[in-house]
């Protein structure tokens, strides 16, 4: 092995890494713990009088930001068993009724869930709170939770007529309930709504027009809260589903297992895809239907990927039937290898739920025999990044056949990408994807600003140098 193969991923002081191709994939990863769920375990906990378990939470900075923001209301936290890519939390804490007015701003950093569901959960107690984040989160779009959050009472204003962060939240007990359909679809506006809904007097309802993750449902479920669905279709939207929850149930402390991040994953289920000798072994993802999308979306193109049920994750305690459906979370291993990928068109529902891996799933494009369109891809404009525009940019710097026509993308392939200079935005889906592309591209890819990755998948640098041959 020559010199330059051993330094095949290099990183500078500026940040920018080097990714040089692979000649083999070849390894078993386990990704970080799943960072919606670890978002949520963390929030929920917060909400639970007494002593909760949270194995193997991503330990990314996103879910970092959440620890932080929950200690700031007079949570105990305790870090253990600490691998630099999970973490065990005990948390401890006095219940909903005991959290305390934060002090001064809450610092949500980049993180847009923390931010959005925290906001849920202020809007229901007696405080005053100003949420603030980063330049990329100040860009972010907030109206979309001041709106309901208002309607149910709470007083919540921020810069920009009412547009962007920072967001001042005067909460009040008890909040009205509302029966509110999401313009977009979003599981943080939907878990925004429904953590609201715990503080109100009555029946909350919240519609939309297709499902979203529901991570926030089913961990209320596990933690004793009923959180039913309902069929709310209508012609214009026939997969229109509701959930609702009432006013005033008791968040239960509990034990959960975090299963690996299916986000992270996609990264290595298309690296193996257009890799054109690779077997990776990804072990305990998260499959959950709402979540699965982009494992089914690439076997729609011809990805080789093998799928054994792994053990449920731990859901908590509660498994009772008329909590209103699914407690746990089903995980498996995953089996990724070099395949021959096809175009295929996805919707705005397929958009919907495969809404962080669009950035990979453009790479897999890239490498697919055909004209791939992704339609109705808009909301990825206001992400961590532009995502379209970023994807734009830095695969057509790699040398892919990419088009934006408004909100669709459209990709021609297969292309034989060329390494090049990428910038990530500082996005970490973004740094990912590019680092990826540098796996199979000739030459040498740069991508700069590529220390974001840790933000979802802290060591995701090392895992690439790890599998590489
Ligand atoms: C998330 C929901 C999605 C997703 C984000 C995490 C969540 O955002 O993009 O990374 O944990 O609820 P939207 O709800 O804004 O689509």
């Amino acid at each position: 092995m020559s010199a330059l193969d051993v330094a095949a991923t290099s990183r500078r002081a500026d940040a920018a890494t080097v990714v040089r191709p692979a000649r083999r994939l070849r390894g078993e990863l386990r990704l970080p713990g799943d960072k919606s769920i670890s978002h949520r375990a963390l929030l929920l906990a917060a909400l639970a009088a007494g002593e909760s378990e949270i194995l193997g939470a991503g330990d990314g900075a996103d879910v970092r930001t959440t620890a932080a923001l929950i200690a700031r209301l007079g949570v105990g936290l305790e870090r253990r068993a600490v691998d630099g890519r999970n973490v065990d939390y005990r948390v401890r804490s006095p219940g909903v009724d005991g959290l305390e007015e934060p002090d001064g701003v809450l610092d949500c950093g980049n993180s847009g869930t923390s931010l959005r569901l925290l906001a849920g959960i202020l809007a229901g107690l007696p405080v005053y709170a100003v949420l603030d984040g980063d330049d990329s989160l100040r860009r972010r779009p907030v109206a979309r939770i001041i709106e309901p959050l208002r309607s149910m009472g709470a007083q919540l204003h921020a810069r920009r007529n009412d547009s962007l962060p920072p967001l001042t939240v005067i909460g009040r007990t008890p909040l009205e309930p509302i029966s509110w359909t999401t313009p977009v679809p979003s599981a943080q506006v939907k878990s925004a709504i429904l953590l609201a809904g715990l503080r109100a007097a009555g029946t909350t309802t919240v519609r939309e027009a297709v499902a979203t993750r529901d991570h926030t449902e089913r961990m209320l479920r596990a933690r004793g809260v009923a959180v039913r669905r309902s069929e709310a279709g209508t012609a214009d939207a026939p997969t229109a589903v509701g959930w609702s929850i009432e006013g005033g149930a008791r968040v239960k402390p509990t034990t959960e297992r975090v299963p690996g991040d299916v986000s992270a994953a996609a990264f290595w289920l298309v690296a193996a895809a257009i890799h054109p000798d690779a077997e990776l072994v990804l072990r305990g993802v998260g499959v959950n239907p709402t979540r699965r999308a982009v494992i089914d979306l690439l076997r729609r193109m011809g990805a080789r990927i093998e799928e054994r049920p792994a053990d449920e994750a731990t859901p908590g305690q509660a498994t009772a039937a008329d909590l209103g459906g699914p407690v746990g979370e089903p995980t498996a291993d995953l089996t990724a290898r070099s395949s021959e990928l096809r175009a295929i068109e996805l919707s705005p529902a397929d958009v919907a739920a495969a809404i962080d891996e669009i950035p990979i799933l453009c790479l897999a494009a890239t490498q697919a025999v055909g004209t791939t369109r992704i339609r109705g891809a808009g909301e990825l404009r206001h992400k961590e990044s532009d995502r379209i525009a970023g994807i734009a940019a830095g695969l057509g710097r790699l040398g892919a056949d990419l088009e934006v026509e408004g909100d669709d993308i459209i990709i021609r392939g297969p292309t034989r990408l060329a390494g090049a200079v990428t910038d990530s935005l500082d996005d970490h889906r973004l740094a990912m994807t590019f680092a990826v592309a540098g796996l199979v591209a000739r030459g040498e890819t740069t991508v700069e600003r590529s220390a974001c990755a840790a933000i979802s998948y802290p060591g995701f640098f090392d895992e690439i140098e790890r599998v590489r041959a």
